[in-house]
């Protein structure tokens, strides 16, 4: 059951299959084209698209919009003091923001910046500046099947070796959770034996903790040693653990816009508040609102409610488990965030050249005006002018990633039904092909037609 009830409610369109066919005929196939008023449920991102509680939004009310040094300001600082230990805490006005400042102050061209995943602005952010971004997934995400809690763990060998080499490291970046790789968490143990390589090697050592407080519910649950912890306490231990942290806030701050850039060294700290001055905005604001750092405090300590994030991981995993009932696997465990569905093998007469995740996306879009995002090998695969495949992404999944405290069971529900209706006969979802593919961001800007 859901630790809260609902105080003010916005209409959702629901519409007819006829409407849905044009709208994204019109949209050329491509749900980032497509008007979110033409969506009845929005699963294309937990980024951003969350509710607010009363007391963010009473807080918000509070905010001071002072130049310089506003209270608000000071209260956001207090809160990720308290939550992370890091001295210096920068404002940003969403996590990429926070990753090119840091980026820019840490890493020259030709270094590397190693991860368990670097999720994709992250390694665009890398490869701005010249740098290489390594991503060193553990053995036991390669099996999507498998149920290892940890599937988000950075392979510990790999890292070693890469820190031994001869190639110079500037970062080791873990993400919590690996939302590149499945939404998996990282084990404590990970973290540290994480922390402690990168130190003998005398690198910094971050994370990309968008989603601090859902790996530290999963920490909580699955870990022997933290299990009767609470999801603060392990979320303030692993901070603790590293040197300092980015993070998009418009996951784990429960808002619509945010980002934070922590830092532990005074130095580092320095050179990014120069950055930040002169690319975001003076030191205590960052590029947002007082009223934004109010409801950003606000969410940060709601956020890890022990009983908030039962009811938000009890309600992922029923989407999953609808989802099997119906007979369409999904990474497995499931995650907090998003259930990633396997549409490899559930439309197995597609092969990855007409772009299976693709085609589950736009059937649930045209069965049930569920908009989703593919990953598979529209996104990640590796494509010729003309848009051919020519070399397919390892796995062809499907996000449905879960908006914090905006749909009820009742709408879960229903994407479960949806998704039960196409799984009675799959072999009917057609293929799509690419007719415009262009060469940076494709996925945001591609348009497509089915075969
Ligand atoms: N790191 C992770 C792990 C993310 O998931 C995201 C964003 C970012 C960094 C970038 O943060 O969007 O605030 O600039 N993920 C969103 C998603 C977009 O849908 O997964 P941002």
């Amino acid at each position: 059951m859901e630790p809260y009830r609902i105080k003010v409610v916005e209409p959702i369109p629901i519409t007819t299959r006829a409407h849905r066919e044009r709208a994204l005929a019109a949209a050329g196939y491509n749900p980032f084209n497509l008007a979110a008023a033409d969506v009845t449920i929005d699963l294309l991102s937990d980024s951003g698209t969350n509710a607010l509680s009363a007391e963010q939004q009473a807080a918000g009310l509070r905010g001071d919009e002072s130049y310089a040094g506003a209270r608000s300001y000071y209260r956001f600082r207090d809160v990720v003091e308290e939550l992370t230990g890091y001295p210096h805490a920068f404002p940003v006005h969403q996590g990429r923001a926070a990753e090119r400042i840091l980026f820019t102050a840490l890493l020259k061209p030709g270094q590397l910046s190693v991860s368990n995943t670097h999720f994709d602005t992250t390694r665009a952010n890398v490869e701005i500046l010249g740098g290489e971004a390594v991503d060193l997934p553990c053995q036991a995400a390669k099996d999507l099947d498998d149920d290892a809690p940890f599937k988000g763990d950075i392979d510990l060998d790999a890292l070693e070796a890469v820190l031994s080499g001869s190639r110079d490291v500037a970062i080791v970046l873990i993400t919590i959770t690996n939302n590149g790789g499945g939404g998996q968490p990282v084990s404590m143990a990970n973290i540290k034996a994480a922390a402690e390589l990168a130190r003998k090697h005398g690198v910094p050592f971050f994370l990309d903790a968008a989603r601090f407080a859902e790996n530290a519910w999963l920490v909580t649950q699955r870990e022997p040693e933290y299990a009767g912890r609470t999801p603060r306490e392990v979320a303030r231990e692993a901070f603790r653990l590293a040197d300092g942290c980015v993070a998009s806030l418009k996951k784990d701050a429960i808002v619509h816009m945010g980002g934070l850039l922590a830092i532990r060294d005074p130095e580092l700290a320095q050179k990014c508040e120069l950055l930040l001055i002169a690319t975001e905005g003076f030191r205590t604001y960052g590029g947002l609102a007082g009223r934004d750092l109010e409801m950003l405090a606000q969410g940060l300590v709601e956020v890890t409610e022990p009983e908030y994030l039962r009811a938000r991981a009890e309600a992922t995993a029923h989407v999953a488990d609808l989802a099997a009932a119906a007979g369409v696997d999904s990474v497995r465990p499931t995650g907090v965030h998003a259930v990633y569905l396997n549409a490899g093998r559930l439309l197995p007469h597609l092969p990855p050249s007409l772009f299976p995740g693709f085609a589950l996306a736009t059937e649930l879009y045209l069965a049930g005006g569920i908009r989703c995002a593919e990953l598979g090998s529209l996104y990640l695969g590796e494509l010729d002018d003309a848009g051919e495949l020519l070399k397919a992404a390892p796995y062809e999944l499907v996000r449905l990633a879960i908006p914090r405290r905006v749909y009820t069971k009742s709408h879960l529900e229903y994407v479960g039904e949806t998704l039960a209706e196409i799984a009675k006969e799959p072999e009917r979802v057609p293929g799509y092909r690419l007719t415009h593919a262009p060469k940076l961001l494709r996925h945001f800007n591609c348009r497509l037609e089915p075969v």
